[in-house]
C-alpha cells in the first residue's frame, strides 16, 4: 500500500441522538474498545501518512478516550456546520494543502470493516483511475442507510438518503456503507458546491458522488461480500448486533487456533485477549481486557476474567476475577472473588467464597474456604484454614499480613495487620493474632471476652459510629 499517497478521515463528531446515551455514540463499546477505536485499530494497519479523526459532540471526551492508544491520530474539530461533507471538509482542509494522493473515509460508527476490505477497495479505485469509489452492500433490510442509485447501464449515479428517497428509491436493497476513497483534489472542488438543501439541512457527503456524475467523472463502487462488516451503529440494537458479529469473529480466529469454546453463544472474548492453544472455555464465560491464558487452562462456566494473567494447565470455575495473576496448575473457584493485585503462585488453590486482594499467595500455598486475604505476603506451602481472615483496615488506614513458608493457620483465625507469622508457625482456632509469631511457635488467644466501654467514643469522635454509640448510650 503506497501509505505517502493515502489519508484517513474518520467521522467520529455526531452526537448518535439514536443511541439515547450520555456517552458519544462512537465511544460505545464492543469487544472491549470503543466503537471508533476499531475504525482506528483497522485504519493504523493501513500506514496512511495521515490519520485524521473529525470531532465536535464531547469533542473532548472522545480526544481523551483515543489520544493514548492512537497517538498517530490527528483530531480534527467541525464547526457548527452539519452534515458527513462539511466533516469531510474540515478534515480535508487540515491536511497540507499540497496533498493529492487519495483520501479514505471513515465512519466511527461503522466499526466491523477489515483491513482487507479496504486494501481491494483502495486498489480497486486506483486501478479504476476512479474519482471516487464508494463501498456498498446489499441487504434484506436496508432501512436508515443511503441507498445507492444506479443507471441502466449500472453506473452509480448518485446516493439518496433515507429520509429524501422516494418510495421506488427506497425499495433499493444496495446501500451506502459510508466507505469510499476520493482523488483529494476532486474531493476539495466537489465540496465546496455542496449545500445544505436536503430533508436534514445538512453539508451530505454523498453529494459529492452526484457532483461528480455530472461531471462524467467515473465512479466506481464495491460491493461488499461480507454484509456484516459494513453494518453501521445508530441505535443500541445494532450496538448489540455488531458486538454479537465482532464476537463471533473472534471466537472463531480463537477457535482455528485450537482453543476449545464450549458454547461460542454464551462466550464472549474481548479483541485484546490472547489464548493459547488447548485452553476450554466453558460456557458463560468473559474473557476481557488483556487477558491471556496459558495452554491447558480451563476456565469456566461462570467465569468473568477482566485482564488477568491465567498460567498453563490452571482451573478457574466460576470466578470473578479482575487484574490477578493465577499460576500455572492453580486451582481457582468455585465462587471466587479475586480484586487488583492478587497474584496466586503456581500449583496454588484459592477455593469456595473466598476473596482476595493486594495479595501474593506463594507457590504451592492454599486458601481454601470462605477466606478474605488482603494486603497480604503468603510464603510457599501454606495453609490458610477455613475463614482465616485478615483484618487489614483499622478504620483509617491499611496494613500488610506476612505469613511465612509452611505456615498452617488454625480455622477462623483473625490475623490483625501488620502482624508476621514466622515460617512454619500454627494458630489454634479462633485465634485472633495481633502480635508476631515466631518461626515455629503455636499462638493460641482463646481468652474471656472483655467490653471496653466508652472506646469508640474516645477514639473515634465525629464518626457516625461514634454519634450511634452516644445516641444509643442517651437513651439507655
Ligand atoms: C451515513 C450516510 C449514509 C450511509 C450511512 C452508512 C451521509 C449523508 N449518509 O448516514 O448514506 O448509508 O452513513 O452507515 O453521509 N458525523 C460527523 N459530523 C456530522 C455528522 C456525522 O462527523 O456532522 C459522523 C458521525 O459521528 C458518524 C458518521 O459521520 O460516525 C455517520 O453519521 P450518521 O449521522 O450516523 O450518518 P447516517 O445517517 O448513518
Ligand atoms: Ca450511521
Amino acid at each position: 500500500m503506497t501509505g505517502n499517497n493515502l489519508a484517513i478521515i474518520i467521522l467520529a463528531a455526531g452526537q448518535g441522538t439514536r443511541m439515547k446515551s450520555r456517552l458519544p455514540k462512537v465511544l460505545h463499546p464492543i469487544g472491549g474498545r470503543p466503537l471508533v477505536g476499531h475504525v482506528l485499530t483497522t485504519a493504523a494497519r493501513l500506514s496512511a501518512a495521515h490519520v485524521e479523526v473529525v470531532v465536535r459532540h464531547e469533542r473532548d471526551q472522545v480526544v481523551a478516550a483515543l489520544a493514548e492508544s492512537y497517538p498517530d491520530a490527528v483530531f480534527v474539530d467541525q464547526d457548527e456546520v452539519p452534515g458527513t461533507g462539511r466533516a469531510v471538509q474540515v478534515a480535508i482542509d487540515a491536511l497540507p494543502a499540497e496533498f493529492d494522493g487519495d483520501v479514505l473515509v471513515l465512519s466511527g460508527d461503522v466499526p466491523l470493516l477489515e483491513v482487507d476490505t479496504l486494501r481491494a477497495l483502495i486498489e480497486g479505485h486506483r486501478a479504476a483511475a476512479a474519482a471516487a469509489t464508494l463501498l456498498s452492500a446489499r441487504l434484506d433490510d436496508p432501512t436508515g442507510y443511503g441507498r445507492v442509485i444506479r443507471d441502466a447501464s449500472g453506473t452509480v449515479q448518485r446516493i439518496v438518503e433515507q429520509k429524501d428517497a422516494t418510495a421506488e428509491e427506497a425499495a433499493v436493497t444496495e446501500i451506502n456503507a459510508g466507505v469510499y476513497v476520493f482523488r483529494a483534489p476532486d474531493l476539495r472542488t466537489q465540496l465546496a458546491r455542496v449545500t445544505q438543501d436536503n430533508a436534514q439541512g445538512e453539508m451530505y457527503l454523498t453529494t459529492v458522488i452526484e457532483l461528480l456524475r455530472a461531471e462524467e467523472q467515473p465512479v466506481a463502487a464495491e460491493i461488499a461480500a461480507d454484509t456484516a462488516s459494513t453494518f453501521g451503529i445508530n441505535d443500541r440494537i445494532q450496538l448489540a448486533e455488531a458486538g454479537r458479529v465482532l464476537n463471533d469473529r473472534i471466537v472463531r480466529h480463537w477457535q482455528r487456533q485450537g482453543v476449545t469454546v464450549v458454547d461460542p453463544a454464551t462466550t464472549w472474548i474481548d479483541d485484546d485477549a490472547v489464548l493459547a492453544a488447548d485452553v476450554t472455555l466453558l460456557p458463560n464465560t468473559q474473557i476481557l481486557r488483556a487477558t491471556t491464558i496459558g495452554a491447558g487452562a480451563v476456565v469456566g462456566p461462570d467465569t468473568t476474567l477482566v485482564g488477568c494473567e491465567v498460567g498453563e494447565d490452571a482451573t478457574v470455575r466460576r470466578t470473578d476475577a479482575t487484574f490477578a495473576v493465577i499460576g500455572a496448575e492453580a486451582t481457582v473457584g468455585p465462587f471466587s472473588f479475586l480484586r487488583p493485585g492478587t497474584v496466586l503462585g503456581a500449583k496454588g488453590k484459592i477455593g469456595a467464597y473466598v476473596e482476595t486482594k493486594n495479595a501474593e499467595i506463594g507457590e504451592g500455598s492454599k486458601v481454601p474456604h470462605l477466606s478474605y486475604v488482603g494486603d497480604a505476603t503468603i510464603g510457599r506451602g501454606v495453609n490458610l484454614g477455613a475463614s482465616t481472615i485478615t483484618a487489614n483496615y483499622d478504620d483509617v488506614n491499611k496494613h500488610r499480613t506476612v505469613v511465612e513458608d509452611e505456615v498452617h493457620t488454625g480455622s477462623h483465625t483473625t490475623l490483625v495487620a501488620p502482624v508476621r507469622l514466622g515460617a512454619g508457625a500454627k494458630t489454634g482456632a479462633g485465634a485472633v493474632v495481633r502480635k508476631d509469631v515466631p518461626a515455629g511457635a503455636l499462638a493460641m488467644s482463646v481468652a474471656p471476652q472483655r467490653n471496653i466501654d466508652g472506646w469508640v467514643e474516645n477514639n473515634r469522635a465525629g464518626t457516625g459510629a461514634a454519634d450511634a454509640a452516644a445516641r444509643a448510650r442517651a437513651a439507655e
